[in-house]
């Protein structure tokens, strides 16, 4: 397959802002040094649940490699790079005492991007809660929201004189809906997953006003996992299941965050949880939302699982990546004017990418023709979603390097850039000469 060409961006804004995303636990590695505490993915990743059983313990080793990491940003030419602070490395308690020599790592960080002309986008949660805290309660325990504001007060000054662009969460419906502390010790999962809902809710609006009360001329957001969920088949029941789960994972933080109100499909069931003044708390001012998107979601009913839903067959010959997710720009396009038009915020794509498992050819190159088309179409797509009208300012692919795929460990490839993990030698895939490419022709007056 030949090289693709460069999409058609003529619709963007001439200011738009192209960058890359990351997450502390998927690349820093580094879990037992400078202090840190362990994570709820220190924990569950050693157990024999993850894929070949790998851990996060070194990833990418980027604790060590960032100079190399952000030189290869410099290389690729974004103007922005989105990350994550590691809560357990600034307070490996998550609470009490914080951690000099975890707070300098991320001076180091960004000092060094911002040397190299890059702007930071510090996300405070991607989803490395602390393992002390979970021992607490975690997010079933209302306590967490003053946990995550204390959090949240220590990374705004230690860092906000150079941090601009905060977002609170990443992806609060995965990680609620995946947990793994719902329905413990004889509760139900289905209230305990109302219950963290709530938390992480109210949690993202006191954050808010501490980015806002001490971060001058702050940008604030909260990046939603954003996807079309449709029935798998046309059984009456796989299209309630749809609609159903739906609610929880699109709807169920933007709504409250940004409207004021939980959908009206889940309201009473979370009414238990909710006191007096909490939707006013939750719901302040944001400046922009984070999109993240890759394919939509095939849905069937499944009487008696949580929300009553599992996932579903695909339509039979539909595009799939090498990991089996389906390829589909124009949702991607839909999702945007959807987003656009129900929350009213400017738009920023913080996450779209494609993954699979490619290693180097017999020369030692990656050619990732396969990713190369996928950003291709889908960066049209939003090209055509912003000609009609939705102000789409950014777009940052995940990922800037292959990392720690979660429960997936390191089998599946999102990067731009390889990683010889046995070396830990970077490899830029040919997408990333061809991202730079269009950063380049993007940027030329
Ligand atoms: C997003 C997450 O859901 O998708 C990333 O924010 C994640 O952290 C990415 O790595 C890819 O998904 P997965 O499930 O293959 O790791």
């Amino acid at each position: 397959m030949a090289t693709p060409e460069l999409p058609d961006i003529a619709s963007l804004r001439p200011d738009f802002i192209w960058g890359v995303s990351t997450s502390s636990f998927q690349i820093e590695g580094a879990t037992q040094e400078g202090g840190r505490g362990p994570s709820v993915w220190d924990v569950y990743g050693h157990t024999d649940e993850l894929k070949n059983r790998d851990s996060g313990d070194v990833a990418c080793d980027h604790y060590h490699r960032y100079p190399e990491d952000v030189a290869l940003m410099k290389a690729l030419g974004v103007q922005a790079y989105r990350f994550s602070v590691a809560w357990p490395r600034v307070l490996p308690q998550g609470r009490g005492s914080a951690n000099e020599a975890g707070l300098a790592f991320y001076d180091r960080l960004l000092d060094e991007l911002l040397a190299a002309g890059i702007e930071p986008w510090l996300c405070l949660y991607h989803w490395d809660l602390p393992q002390a805290l979970e021992d607490s309660g975690g997010w079933l325990n209302r306590e967490s929201v003053a946990w995550f504001t204390d959090y949240t007060t220590l990374v705004a000054g230690r860092y906000g004189d150079r941090v601009k662009r905060f977002a609170t969460f990443n992806e609060p419906s995965i990680f609620s809906l995946f947990s793994r502390s719902l329905g413990q010790k004889g509760r139900s999962a289905e209230d305990d997953l109302h219950r963290m809902i709530h938390h992480v809710n109210l949690a993202h609006g006191a954050a808010v006003d501490v980015l806002r009360d001490k971060v001058r001329n702050v940008s604030i957001g909260c990046i939603h996992n954003y996807q079309p969920c449709r029935p798998s088949s046309d059984r009456a029941a796989d299209a309630v299941a749809a609609a159903h789960l739906s609610t929880y994972w699109n709807n169920a933080f933007p709504d409250p965050q940004c409207l004021g109100e939980y959908p009206a499909a889940m309201r009473s069931a979370v009414a238990p949880h909710v006191e007096a003044d909490d939707l006013a708390r939750i719901c302040r001012p944001l400046d922009w939302f984070g999109l993240n998107h890759y394919s939509p979601v095939y849905v069937a009913a499944k009487p008696g699982a949580l929300l009553g839903y599992d996932f579903g067959n695909k339509p039979s010959g539909c595009a799939l990546t090498p990991i089996g997710w389906p390829i589909e720009p124009a949702a991607f396009a839909d999702t945007l004017r959807i987003v656009h038009a129900r929350y009213a915020l400017p738009v920023y794509v913080m996450e779209n990418g494609y993954g699979d498992a490619m290693q180097p050819d017999e020369t030692g190159a990656v050619i990732d023709s396969g990713r190369m088309a996928f950003l291709r179409a889908y960066i049209e797509a939003m090209n055509a979603a912003a000609a009609d009208g939705v102000d789409i300012r950014g777009y940052f692919i995940w990922s800037l390097l292959d990392n720690f795929e979660w429960d997936s460990g390191y089998s599946k490839r999102f990067g731009l850039t390889y990683i010889d993990y046995a070396s830990q030698r970077r490899i830029p895939k040919a997408s990333f000469d061809w991202y730079a490419r269009l950063i380049r022709a993007a940027r030329q007056p």
